[in-house]
């Protein structure tokens, strides 16, 4: 989508911590790229103002739920600055399609500022629990993107398989919010289990995507392998693929969970790694 939307001429505005292939979709489209400090709309709001009167679209990125830490953008922020200086946003909904908002359609739709955001994408292999992805627009001449951008032109279609996989799951999505409170039910269940437990999260509201911070790499492997050889399988991330150089072991909830698989999540993490905090804290 970025590599269709922008070209040399234009500048993609970047919150710090986008995902690596919004960073990639960057350099696809050859556009300028300026970063701003993540979550911040004064600082967008500066930056945008030090590029007024330049030539070229504006194109500003940002991120539903953020993949690592997973807070979200402060939506109603960035399109005040939209009002006041003009470009196109495009928020990535990878990890709040199918999660925020009344039609579950992600932050946008939770924020009530569908209107206002221009572009989104999205992924079908997070909540919908396949592969693909989209990319949806109001904007008249939207198909054309379809001629201006490589990695859709020269990629083969998705299988039957995979694209009715995806439909009936975004049905089911649409159809049923209720499985979006059991999957908000069991975010909190985890989320309030970790405070308990004295661990440090990677945000302080709650979502599916939820990290705890460890102290280094060599003890966060440890204690990923232990978690694993316990029977849980969380995402380890480690620089550089971290914001801030942080340590993280990345939960991602399922409405699928049970109350009795949390609660033994909760209690492995307490035996591994509140354990290892306490060490931490004790040799420190
Ligand atoms: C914000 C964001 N955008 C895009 C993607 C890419 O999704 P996929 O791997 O399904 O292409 C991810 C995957 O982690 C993501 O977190």
């Amino acid at each position: 989508m970025m590599s269709g939307l922008a070209g040399p001429k234009d500048t993609i505005y970047l919150d710090a911590d986008s995902h690596s292939s919004i960073y990639d979709g960057c350099t696809l489209s050859g556009a300028k790229l300026v970063r701003f400090r993540h979550n911040d709309a004064t600082d967008l709001d500066k930056r945008l103002a030090r590029s007024e009167g330049e030539e070229g679209g504006r194109l500003v990125v940002l991120e539903g739920i953020y993949s690592m830490l997973g807070d979200r953008a402060p939506l109603a922020d960035f399109v005040e600055v939209k009002k006041k200086r003009g470009f196109q946003l495009l928020a990535d909904e990878a990890h709040s399609f199918g999660v925020l908002g009344p039609h579950g359609r992600g932050l946008a739709d939770e924020a009530g500022l569908e209107d206002e955001v221009d572009f989104v994408v999205g992924t079908f292999s997070k909540s919908v629990g396949a592969i693909g992805g989209f990319g949806a627009g109001d904007h008249p001449l939207f198909d054309t993107l379809r001629y201006a951008m490589r990695p859709y032109m020269f990629t083969a279609s998705s299988s039957p398989a995979s694209v009715a996989t995806s439909i009936a799951a975004v049905r089911k999505l649409a159809r049923e919010p209720e499985r979006r409170a059991r999957l908000q039910h069991n975010s909190e269940r985890l989320f309030n289990g970790f405070k308990a437990l004295g661990l440090e999260t990677g945000c302080d509201v709650v979502s599916p995507v939820i990290a705890v911070k460890c102290p280094d790499e060599p003890s966060t492997i440890a204690m990923w392998n232990e978690l694993l050889a316990a029977g849980v399988y969380v995402n380890i991330a480690l620089p550089p693929g971290t914001p801030s150089k942080l340590c993280l072991l990345r939960c991602s909830v399922s409405a699928a969970h049970t109350d009795e698989e949390i609660d033994k999540i909760i209690e492995l993490f307490g035996d591994v790694v509140a354990a290892d905090q306490g060490k931490h804290a004790a040799s420190g």
